[in-house]
């Protein structure tokens, strides 16, 4: 197999893995390809397949100058396999086999433990696009229809990568799961998606921003932890899937900004300086920061659950196996075996929440969750710089992590976004207060309508500072085909 930084496009496939000298793999992947494409037409974004998006195609992997601008249609989306160059005598960074030779083809011990990896990374990749279908038709502006879509047909190759691995390294059952990856769908009763974030609804754009800010994030860490793998082509795709998820989580922080922004100018405009006076708020046809804060509260504590147990034998199985790493694991400076080290776990000890150590291996997923709560807490300071600077009297901030929670430590308890424990009855009480009600979901619905003019912004949401690849103000991103 030659791997290059050029991407080759003499078969259907674009890719950097030297598809045309791999008969087997290339026959299985042109196999799967019709049944993709159904799927994207069922699935896919509802009523654009025809319109002409202005998208960027990955062309190369190389740092600068990896992508490329220009209209194309969804269905024809030039969907790559493109993996980061191979580092030459690249060793495995942690576990048991820490210092040995990266592995180029599957260690047969590990065999299902990384199989089961690679297809529930897989699984959310379509997961989100089934998610989003619908967005299209209520966009705000051309600008962010095109980002959504953009955030859609990268989900879609993120998916491809995926199948990559199985059709490359698992023959048969590798097969059967790629297959199995177009079958399951978000939110379907007898055959869900694998992981709870990925079957919720995204009934409005608001949520589409927090998705993409939380939920994407989530998808950042993890695909952080699998570049770190002693399994290398899996370390090489997931390394080149990160330079496109920073768009994902642009979109999301922006749009979240941009709502913020135009919802405190509005206040001032009008002169309402108390941001709990909601209905007045809501007259001027903007979102109330109360809603937006009950949206983040919803969508951090979706996303914590995606972390899985905070004690887990799982994740430490694929530490010592050296198959998944640490957040930066080659950042850290310690042993990277961990087999004596201890790490702090929240926990609920007679009723109080208390750091408790615990073994650092069992305790990686919570460790992973730290690093993204750090990570979220960023945006979340962006957005109050603009709440502050508009002269408006209110904090955002992400709810304590006992929040809401429906797997690990704090699923069968109650706290507020606080962090105060409460009865199932107060909780309940107070519900409406925290996460969004049907009256906030039916008036940000309302809110929801398209808005195709090039140049203009649905007047909850602020104009972007700067337009995607430079252009204009004004310019057409998406030529709508009714
Ligand atoms: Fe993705
Ligand atoms: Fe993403």
């Amino acid at each position: 197999m030659i791997d290059t930084l050029e991407v080759s496009y003499d078969t259907r496939i674009p890719n950097n893995v030297g598809l045309s000298e791999d008969r087997r793999v290339l026959k299985a992947l042109e196999q799967w390809h019709p049944g993709y494409i159904d799927w994207w037409m069922d699935m896919g974004p509802e009523g654009f397949q025809a319109s002409e998006v202005y998208l960027r195609t990955a062309v190369s992997v190389e740092k600068e100058g990896w992508a490329k601008f220009g209209f194309v249609r969804m269905p024809e989306y030039r969907w790559g396999i493109l993996l980061a160059p191979q580092v030459e005598g690249r060793t495995i960074g942690f576990g048991e086999h820490k210092g040995a030779p990266a592995w180029q083809e599957v260690p047969g011990e590990y065999r299902a433990m990384l199989r089961r990896l690679v297809v529930i990374q897989g699984d959310t990749e379509p997961a989100s696009v089934e998610q989003q279908r619908w967005l299209g038709r209520t966009a705000p502006s051309l600008y962010d229809l095109r980002n959504l879509f953009q955030v859609n047909v990268e989900e879609g190759r993120h998916l491809w990568a995926m199948v990559y691995l199985l059709q490359k390294y698992f023959g048969r059952d590798g097969r059967e799961e790629a297959e199995a990856l177009l079958q399951r769908r978000s939110g379907d009763l007898d055959r869900p998606r694998m992981l709870g974030a990925f079957n919720e609804e995204t009934p409005d754009w608001l949520s589409f921003f927090m998705f993409t800010f939380f939920t994407d994030r989530d998808g950042k860490m993890q695909l952080e932890s699998l570049a770190q793998s002693g399994f290398d082509p899996l370390s090489r795709t997931c390394r080149f899937m990160l330079t496109e998820e920073a768009h994902h989580m642009f979109v999301g922080e922006t749009g979240i900004r941009r709502t913020i922004q135009r919802t405190c100018e509005s206040m001032k405009e009008a002169g309402i300086e108390d941001p709990y006076d909601v209905e007045r708020i809501r007259a001027l046809g903007v979102i109330d920061l109360p809603t937006v804060q009950k949206k983040a509260n919803l969508h951090f504590a979706l996303s914590l659950d995606l972390f899985g147990s905070e004690i887990s034998t799982n994740a430490a199985n694929a530490y010592n196996a050296g198959l998944k790493g640490r957040y930066r694991e080659d950042r850290i400076e310690d042993d990277h075996r961990l087999v004596e080290a201890t790490y702090p776990v929240l926990k609920l000890v007679e009723g109080a929440f208390r750091l408790v150590e615990a073994p650092a291996l069992t305790a990686l997923n919570m460790r992973l969750r730290d690093d993204y709560v750090r990570d979220c807490e960023g945006g979340i300071t962006r957005w109050n710089t603009i709440i502050a600077k508009a002269g408006v009297d209110f904090r955002m901030a992400l709810p304590h992590v006992a929040f809401n929670r429906q797997i690990g430590e704090f699923k069968d308890i109650e706290a507020s976004p606080e962090g105060a424990l409460l009865s199932a009855e107060a909780w309940a009480a107070r519900r409406d207060d925290w996460l969004p009600s049907n009256d906030d979901g039916a008036f940000l619905r309302s809110l929801m309508m398209a808005e195709r003019q090039p140049g203009a912004y649905a007047g909850w949401i602020a104009a972007p500072k700067r337009g995607i690849d430079n252009r204009p103000g004004d310019f057409e991103y998406v030529k709508v085909v009714a």
